[in-house]
């Protein structure tokens, strides 16, 4: 594995394996990506996408395999009321923000069995700005207490909304976590202003959402070139050009095939051309 070093000194794995929809097969595949050699875990506490519990009981798996809780990079998030099943929360609707966030952070220590989390992620904005500030401090706090590591902000596309969190707050992101497709033009403002701050850049959606790149002349060239998989040379790419893809495969095959993307480079001018594909 490689790893990316964030801004708070925090080892950041370069491809995290992501646990979404993953249902009752969550432990088993949990413990199944750590044994093949993931090091970096993410979650939500949001039972209606995420089975944070079956995380933490695969996780505790990989334990009883040698794996130590250092070994590991674990992330979660904080989903506000709108992302979330109403019937099955870790909070209640009349709570305050802030005891929401506090609520769900407890069940996601409990459901991971640690206390401590890598990165803590805010998994959308929540608006106005006076109700962001409250849920990034009371994150804040988890931070202050060495509960977590660092913070984290997923699905914000409005490069405005984030330079606003930035310059308002005490403790900055370190990471922002969003899907990476055509309609955002792949985030190329964010990411470069991202790359400015040191704040990491996560992708989701890399594969699901970019079968036109993953199926160019072009990527099946680079290809046979290099003798790897489609998804190889793309994941590589992405790593390239500073971009952390979270990997949602349920398969110990594509697992394995994955992680090998540490064994090569892709040339630079290699690079420059898929970066013609995100034109
Ligand atoms: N912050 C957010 O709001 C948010 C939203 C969505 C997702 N996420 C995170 O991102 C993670 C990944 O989800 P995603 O939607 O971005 O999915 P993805 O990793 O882009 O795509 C996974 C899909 O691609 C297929 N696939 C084919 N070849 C593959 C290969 N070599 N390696 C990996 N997958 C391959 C997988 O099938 P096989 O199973 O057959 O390999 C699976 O159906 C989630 O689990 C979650 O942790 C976060």
């Amino acid at each position: 594995m490689e790893y990316t070093l964030s801004t708070n000194n925090i080892k950041v794995p370069k491809m995290i394996y992501g646990t979404a929809w993953k249902k009752e097969k969550t432990a088993s595949l949990v413990k199944e990506a750590i044994l093949s050699g993931f090091r970096g875990i993410d979650t939500a506490c949001q039972p209606r996408h995420y089975q944070e519990d079956l995380v933490g009981d695969g996780i505790q798996e990989a334990y009883k395999e040698g794996i130590k809780r250092e070994d590991l990079y674990i992330q979660t998030k904080f989903t506000p009321i709108d992302g979330q099943d109403k019937n099955n929360m870790p909070y209640l609707e009349s709570d305050s923000i802030s005891l929401q966030v506090e609520k769900s952070f407890e069940t996601s220590k409990k459901n991971l069995k640690t206390d401590y989390i890598d990165t803590y992620i805010l998994h959308s904005p929540v608006f106005p700005g006076s109700k962001l500030l409250n849920v990034w401090n009371t994150m804040s706090s988890f931070q202050k207490n060495k509960e977590v590591g660092q913070l984290g902000i997923s699905n914000c596309y409005d490069l405005d909304v984030l330079k606003y969190l930035y310059e308002k707050v005490e403790i900055k992101p370190a990471i922002v976590q969003n899907r990476f497709y055509a309609q955002t033009s792949y985030d190329k403002t964010i990411r470069q202003w991202c790359d400015e701050k040191g704040i990491i850049y996560e992708s989701f959606w890399s594969l699901t959402a970019n079968p036109e790149i993953l199926n160019s002349e072009l990527i099946f060239t680079l290809s046979r070139k290099y003798k790897r998989t489609n998804v190889s040379v793309f994941y590589r790419f992405l790593n390239q050009i500073g971009i952390i893809p979270l990997n949602g495969t349920t398969t110990k095959e594509h697992m394995i095939e994955d992680l090998k993307i540490f064994e090569f480079s892709l040339e630079k001018e290699d690079i420059k051309k898929i970066l013609e594909l995100l034109k």
